[in-house]
């Protein structure tokens, strides 16, 4: 049986939102509030969301094996690590509804056997089995601070390996400029998919430079167990620089491209969700602040800091590229 341990920088349960009261912001107006960020960038439709979030049966808990791995100190997070219970049920996946509160729709994710699809220009394009794919890389823990655009944020500790370490594996061609990450759309267990104005399947893309730098991750855990499905089950990107929408949940595809991609938010509404998406509490988003944080599951909200924190890794990255739409 696995055991949780409880380590010095982890947030006491005292202070942490109670997981219930996460858990129990459900229905139409508290998801609607809960989600006030990207979701309001949508039009309204109420109808459409209340079949998503009301009623039925959870779907049994899946479970989480052990996923011990050693833990890489060089990324101290210096923050308190958010509660276990209040990261896994605080979620963004609009796969499964627009509320924070996907959990346990999410658990229908089907997830095993799982396939990474590797396309365009590399020297040889396949797919490669999870299975095999770890096999080849070495997991490690790292602990990252997760900004959200909505303005909230939470301190995670992942298990992954680089996303380098992929980009190795795939060997793209020296002309390939971005790396494009398709995730799964599943028409059968992801009642979101059922809206049509969202460009569905969810992508991401980042430059082959961003894609070599050392904060780039792909996890495939959180907490010392398998990462739960609604954090993106099972190998999602963690990009800790830049908000969070960039870190595509549940990979299927990746295909490297001469071509800068349009992303899922950039398609929905490029006037306020960018490709670079970098954290800068000096870029408002069009519709609020983000000089400020809050901290999830705790009472605090703390400054917001440029790169999110991580400027000695990432900001050389960015020195020639001043005309771009860095932060948004
Ligand atoms: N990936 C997919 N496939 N679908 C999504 O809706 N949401 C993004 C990102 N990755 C999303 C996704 C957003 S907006 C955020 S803030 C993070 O996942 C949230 O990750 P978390 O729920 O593990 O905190």
């Amino acid at each position: 049986m696995f055991i949780h341990r409880r380590r010095g920088w982890e947030i006491p349960e005292s202070q942490a939102t109670p997981e219930q009261a996460v858990r129990g912001r459900r229905g139409v107006l508290a998801g609607l509030a809960g989600a006030a960020g990207l979701v309001a960038a949508a039009p309204a439709r109420a109808a459409w969301f209340s079949s998503l979030v009301g009623g039925g049966e959870p779907a049994k808990p899946v479970a989480l094996a052990p996923l011990p791995a050693p833990h890489n100190a060089r990324y101290d997070p210096k923050r308190l690590l958010t509660n276990e219970g209040v990261a896994t049920s605080y979620n963004n996946y609009y796969e499964f509804g627009l509320s924070k509160s996907i959990a346990a729709a999410a658990q229908a994710l089907p997830t095993d056997p799982w396939t990474i699809h590797i396309e365009g220009m590399v020297e040889k394009p396949r797919a490669i089995g999870l299975e095999d794919l770890l096999k080849q890389v070495k997991l490690e823990e790292r602990i990252y601070r997760h900004r959200c655009v909505e303005a909230w944020a939470m301190t995670v500790p992942w298990t992954g390996f680089p996303l380098a370490d992929l980009v190795k594996l795939a060997a793209p061609l020296a002309s390939a400029k971005y790396m494009v990450f398709t995730t799964l759309a599943d028409s059968k267990t992801m009642p979101g998919l059922r809206q049509s104005f969202y460009p569905w399947p969810y992508t991401e893309g980042v430059t082959m430079q961003e894609a070599a730098n050392e904060l780039a991750f792909l996890s495939v855990g959180m907490f010392g167990k398998t990462i739960p499905p609604q954090d993106g089950a099972p190998i999602r990107l963690t990009l800790p620089w830049k908000y969070g929408f960039k870190s595509a949940k549940s990979i299927v595809k990746v295909t490297f491209t001469d071509k800068q991609p349009v992303t899922f938010w950039e398609a929905l509404q490029s006037s306020e969700y960018g490709f670079w998406a970098n954290v800068n509490p000096a870029v408002p988003h069009p519709r609020w602040s983000q000089a400020q944080e809050r901290l999830i599951g705790t009472d605090d909200t703390v400054p917001t800091r440029i790169w999110n924190g991580y400027g000695e890794y990432v900001a050389a990255m960015y020195d020639n590229l001043k005309n771009e739409r860095l932060f948004a």
